[in-house]
């Protein structure tokens, strides 16, 4: 007798295609963290970058010992500070940080990844890890209110990075802390070219006030009044 002829084989189910956002999306862990050291050369990289967006870098005079031995004699929220903003496709790994603060860490999804032209110079922890910004930021006395608050020197997020939210983590984490410490307010000068970043300032509910000027005792005048 022949034998049965076997049962056709299954066919594979035809593959649901998953919805784009599905498809396209690519979580990006962030961090801000106080910056150490070893940040330094990234730090002044940063403030170039600064110094270029604003057209002024025929006053960078700034160096990386100059910035080291400043940052290194500062202690965090009571002179100079510097948060870092970094980013990694994967969770950050666990290190050894500054006890006076928590590192803040969220996850991002976009739809796309960012291609970074200069991950190679920003990278700062392993392969993974880009720093993508940056707030500078010292203690201020406002005497009306009779308390402290801080004055953000510079704010940056480098270009590839803009409108995607990092700004606003470093105004967040900057005001988080202002408020943790109990200080009356968070200040800092924009030129008023700078349309973007009014924007983007009035977006988080500062008020931009076009009555101040900025006054600036520098060079021979400084000298001059000093002696
Ligand atoms: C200003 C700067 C720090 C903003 O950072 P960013 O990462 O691009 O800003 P974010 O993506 O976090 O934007 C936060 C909010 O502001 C809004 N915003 C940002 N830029 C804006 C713009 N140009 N126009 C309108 N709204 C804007 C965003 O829509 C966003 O709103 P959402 O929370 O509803 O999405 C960044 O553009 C930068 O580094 N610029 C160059 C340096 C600079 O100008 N520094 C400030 C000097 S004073």
């Amino acid at each position: 007798m022949a034998a049965a002829a076997p049962p056709p084989l299954p066919t594979a189910a035809p593959v649901e295609a998953l919805p784009e956002t599905k498809l396209a999306s690519h979580p990006l862990f962030c961090r801000i963290r106080l910056a150490n050291p070893s940040d330094v050369p990234h730090i002044h990289k940063l403030i170039y970058q600064m110094a270029v967006f604003e057209h002024q870098t025929d006053q960078f005079t700034a160096t990386e010992s100059s910035l080291s031995s400043t940052l290194s004699r500062s202690q965090p929220f009571q002179s100079v500070t510097v948060f870092i903003l970094e980013v990694s496709p994967n969770p950050f790994p666990e290190s050894n940080f500054n006890p006076l603060y928590k590192p803040k860490v969220q996850i991002l999804n976009l739809d796309h990844p960012i291609d970074d032209p200069e991950k190679e110079t920003f990278k700062s922890e392993g392969d993974d890890v880009v720093v993508v910004g940056f707030a500078l930021f010292v203690p201020s006395y406002l005497s009306f209110l009779g308390k402290p608050g801080f004055f953000v020197e510079d704010i940056l997020v480098r270009e590839c990075y803009r409108r995607k939210g990092f700004g606003k983590m470093l105004v967040t984490a900057v005001a988080n802390q202002a408020v943790e410490m109990r200080y009356g307010r968070v200040d800092w000068t924009v030129v008023d070219r700078n349309v973007n970043a009014i924007k983007f300032y009035e977006h988080m509910g500062a008020k931009v006030s076009p009555q101040y000027r900025i006054c600036k005792l520098t060079g021979e005048p400084l000298q001059a009044n000093g002696n």
